[in-house]
């Protein structure tokens, strides 16, 4: 077994959370002390720390940094911070699901203890365990999603993979990325593909700085690259991760995703979508349903800070989008594999029928 780094995006210390600023890497490795709720809703809005996972760790954490803000004030007055601290932080990024889903888990906690006349420091104390929790449920899930996944890996295949699922999209190891990991630390060689990811860089910056640390060979190239290089054989698997998944399987995943799919089916390569339950989204059934976050124009107009387009061009800037289930060979989770995709198949996944 090859003996793997152990990556991690974030740390505690005491009750400020300390982010790895994902908008540095990987010409460097700064660490970012967050002390209120309000700079944790910065971070993950401006990025500093991003993938879907981990949005929703930092914004649990967040929860228990804001009533911490506040474990002083009358109990009335607690519980209207509570909303107001809640409502923040779930307006950052509209997409992945994995925020709103740790978020409710935080405020159904945050008021059972307040139901049971929990206050103060132990409150507090509760709130922190509680986002620890979802933490380190996120690092097994992971760890299952690699156990999984890597069995649909063979020994000597070259995968492509988009955007970064690895440790630093979650609370460690990764999704798509884990998979790739754990294949890798049982011996199989692989050869990972790494699309840049435009515009962010999320594979370039993020998904290379993590293959190099782990000493997996890659070979970054640029997005429009990859139907060129299926099309000479040079791609037996296509690995991504999900923002968020919708009962009929459809995945919201970083743009680009459902073009890749599509040449991924027109040559007949396997795509398989890696991701945690707490990435499903079972109220939606269409992906068309999925609120697309479209950002700032003005990352696609610069490029590591230099400007790319004319000042008076205007650009879109769709930070994600929907590939259809039926463009799916099988979606990783924690708790198995989901095959030939349908409604029926992913409600009864979740003993939902
Ligand atoms: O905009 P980002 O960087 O937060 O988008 C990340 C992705 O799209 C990832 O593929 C997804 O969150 C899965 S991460 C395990």
């Amino acid at each position: 077994m090859r003996k793997l780094k152990d990556i991690r995006p974030i740390k505690l210390k005491e009750r400020n959370l300390l982010v790895l600023n994902q908008l540095k890497l990987p010409l460097e490795e700064e660490w970012i002390e967050l002390s209120n709720y309000n700079q944790v809703a910065e971070a993950i809005k401006s990025m500093i720390i991003r993938g879907a996972p981990l949005i929703g760790i930092v914004g649990a954490y967040g929860f228990a940094i804001g009533i911490n803000e506040f474990s002083t004030v009358e109990p009335e007055v607690l519980k209207q911070k509570s909303k107001q601290i809640y409502e923040t932080l779930k307006n950052t990024r509209p997409t992945a699901v994995n925020l709103f889903w740790a978020l409710d888990r935080m405020l159904s906690k945050f008021n059972s203890l307040i139901k049971k006349g929990i206050y103060g420091n132990e409150l507090i104390e509760e709130l922190f365990k509680e986002a620890n929790r979802i933490d380190l449920e996120d690092y097994h899930a992971n760890k299952s999603i690699g156990g999984y996944g890597e069995v649909l890996i063979r020994d000597n295949w070259k995968i492509l993979t988009h955007c970064n699922t690895g440790a630093l999209a979650t609370s460690g190891w990764g999704t798509a990325l884990g998979v790739i990991r754990s294949a890798y630390q049982n011996g199989k060689d692989l050869f990972v593909y790494v699309d840049e990811t435009r515009p962010y860089l999320q594979g370039s910056r993020l998904t290379a700085w993590e293959l190099l640390q782990e000493g997996i060979p890659h070979k970054i190239i640029v997005d429009s690259a990859a139907g060129f290089l299926m099309k000479k054989g040079e791609i037996n698997a296509v690995i991504v991760g999900a923002d968020r998944i919708t009962a009929r399987g459809d995945v919201a995943n970083k743009i680009g995703t459902y073009s890749l799919s599509v040449l991924a089916k027109k040559h007949n390569i396997p795509f398989y979508v890696a991701a945690p339950t707490s990435s499903f989204d079972l109220t939606i059934e269409k992906g068309e349903d999925i609120v697309i976050e479209i950002r700032d124009e003005n990352e696609v107009k610069t490029c590591g800070g230099c400007i790319v387009a004319p000042e008076k061009s205007e650009a879109l800037n769709l930070s994600f989008d929907i590939t259809p289930a039926e463009n799916i060979s099988a979606i990783i989770t924690e708790k198995g594999l989901i095959t030939e995709i349908s409604k029926e198949k992913i409600l009864k996944f979740f003993n939902k029928n």
